[in-house]
């Protein structure tokens, strides 16, 4: 059966015209003008557009005691109202010495009922021979080319930088891309206990014990150990001038560095913890926090130079009653916020309304880069024959206000209630099946497909080739002094 989306315009990262494209198999058959099909979407008005990636979740993480409440079926709900088609979640290994293909296990065993189609990135939380040895299957068998590093959460998931550079440069014999969470841990522990001792307990103390400072330090020291082993890195939650400035930098000299700002960051500031409502407060208490307006400004200006790569959204949802583990102490609320299905009408009515994106940027930083970045283009985040029919219509006069009342998320509140938006999908498919038809979901758990992605990033070739070019090498010396005169 081939479905048509008839009458839009179709946006890609680099292109804007006028055509219809037919879908069959799962797949973009063609595109072209009047187009027949035995199901036809009219898409007047719209903008025709790959599918959204969100190239960081957490659904169903184990994290701080307790599990993220979205799990892949209400998660991937959530994407795909949203119009994001693909996610990248973290299979995170116990940092007590679980294997990583022992932790992949357990993120197959849960990703089974995802309505669109996702990957893993595999988290590197303790070292050792397993963990070196076993990177090599992650990578090779189970398409699995990115590996996370949390600088955070000491003792927990954070490791140290002996680790990140062990770590990075087995990523660089392997072609793998390695991630990290950028905050220093040590720091963010020590402004912990510093601020309970002085009877700082509510929710703003975490985003006083987490500083820009502490962010822009480990993204520093990230770059500089990558740079170091010869490998690319990408910097996930980008949140403020001073991580956004080191990035900026290292592009400049050349280095092979990706930032990626969430939403949640771009769009919300530090005021929130400052409400008077506890729940409020301590329901957007994430790591790194939310900024003031001046972070906020870097991180636009960053997606507009094109600095920044991707926008995300970390989806790590939490209920009110999760939250209210650190009633009293601060350092007990579960981090995490959640996104997927506001990311994109959020990204368009604040970067894309107010003329800080041009649509072609906001379908790079939305799809297209995250592809590139990870791998898996141009069989996702490309609107071309060949590639998975995952598309989302936008209707740029569709609007809404945000409510947890009327979300797909499992969750009892949402981080941007009571924003309205302009552009929302009118149709979204996952492989050429319709999810999402003017506003009616018809997903269906158990329809997406876990996506494999090749170590054959052409960065990470000419990184080691330069690497190799200019490796220390021992001076051939003609006279050599007699020793010990
Ligand atoms: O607060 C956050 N970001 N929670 C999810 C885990 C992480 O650090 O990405
Ligand atoms: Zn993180
Ligand atoms: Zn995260
Ligand atoms: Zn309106």
């Amino acid at each position: 059966m081939t479905t048509v989306i008839k009458n839009g315009t179709v946006v890609t990262a680099d292109l804007t015209y006028k055509a219809d494209v037919a879908v069959d198999g799962g797949k973009i058959v063609e595109i072209g003008p009047n187009l027949k099909g035995d199901e036809e979407l009219d898409a007047t008005g719209c903008y025709v557009m790959p599918g959204g990636i969100d190239p960081h979740t957490h659904l169903e993480m184990p994290f701080m005691g307790t599990y993220s409440t979205d799990d892949f079926e209400s998660g991937t709900r959530a994407a795909l109202a949203g119009g994001t088609t693909m996610v990248v979640d973290f299979a995170i290994p116990s940092p007590d010495g679980q294997g990583l293909l022992d932790a992949i296990q357990m993120w197959d065993n849960k990703s089974t009922r995802a309505a669109c189609d996702y990957s893993f990135h595999m988290a590197i939380t303790w070292w050792g021979e397993q963990v070196f040895n076993e990177m090599e299957t992650v990578v090779k068998d189970r398409g699995i080319t990115t590996f996370k590093h949390f600088m955070a959460y000491k003792g927990a998931l954070m490791v140290n930088d002996d680790e990140l550079f062990a770590s990075f440069q087995r990523c660089g014999e392997l072609g793998a891309l390695p991630l990290v969470h950028a905050e220093n841990g040590d720091v963010v522990a020590d402004l912990q206990a510093k601020l309970m001792a002085e009877g700082n307990n509510g929710p703003e103390a975490h985003a006083y014990s987490r500083p820009p400072a502490v962010e822009g330090e480990a993204a520093n020291r990230a770059i500089m150990i990558a740079d170091m082993a010869g490998v690319p890195l990408y910097v996930v939650h980008v949140s403020c001038e001073e991580a956004h400035e080191a990035i900026r930098r290292a592009r400049m000299q050349g280095k092979r560095v990706y930032g990626e700002p969430l939403i949640q960051h771009l769009t919300l500031d530090e005021g929130e913890y400052f409400d008077k409502d506890w729940d409020h407060s301590a329901r957007r208490v994430m790591s790194p926090p939310f900024r003031n307006k001046q972070h906020q400004e870097s991180l636009w200006a960053g997606l507009q130079s094109g600095s920044l790569s991707v926008v995300a959204t970390d989806h790590c949802a939490f209920t009110t009653e999760q939250k209210r583990y650190g009633v009293g102490d601060f350092t007990k609320i579960p981090n995490g916020t959640g996104g997927l299905e506001d990311r994109i009408p959020m990204l368009w009515t604040y970067g894309v309304s107010t003329g800080r994106l041009t649509p072609n940027e906001f379908v790079a930083v939305t799809s297209t880069n995250s592809a590139k970045i990870l791998n898996c283009y141009p069989k996702k985040g490309a609107i071309l024959v060949g590639a998975d029919a995952d598309i989302m219509v936008l209707d740029p006069e569709k609007e809404k206000t945000i409510s947890a009342k009327t979300q797909q998320s499992a969750i009892d509140y949402n981080v941007f209630e009571g924003k309205h938006v302009k552009g929302l999908p009118r149709y979204v498919l996952t492989r050429g099946k319709v999810a999402v038809l003017d506003g009616d979901m018809k997903h269906e758990p158990g329809h997406g497909e876990f996506v494999k992605r090749e170590p054959v990033n052409p960065v990470n070739k000419a990184l080691s080739t330069w690497k190799e070019l200019t490796a220390p090498r021992k001076v051939e010396r003609t006279g050599i002094p007699a020793s010990g005169v």
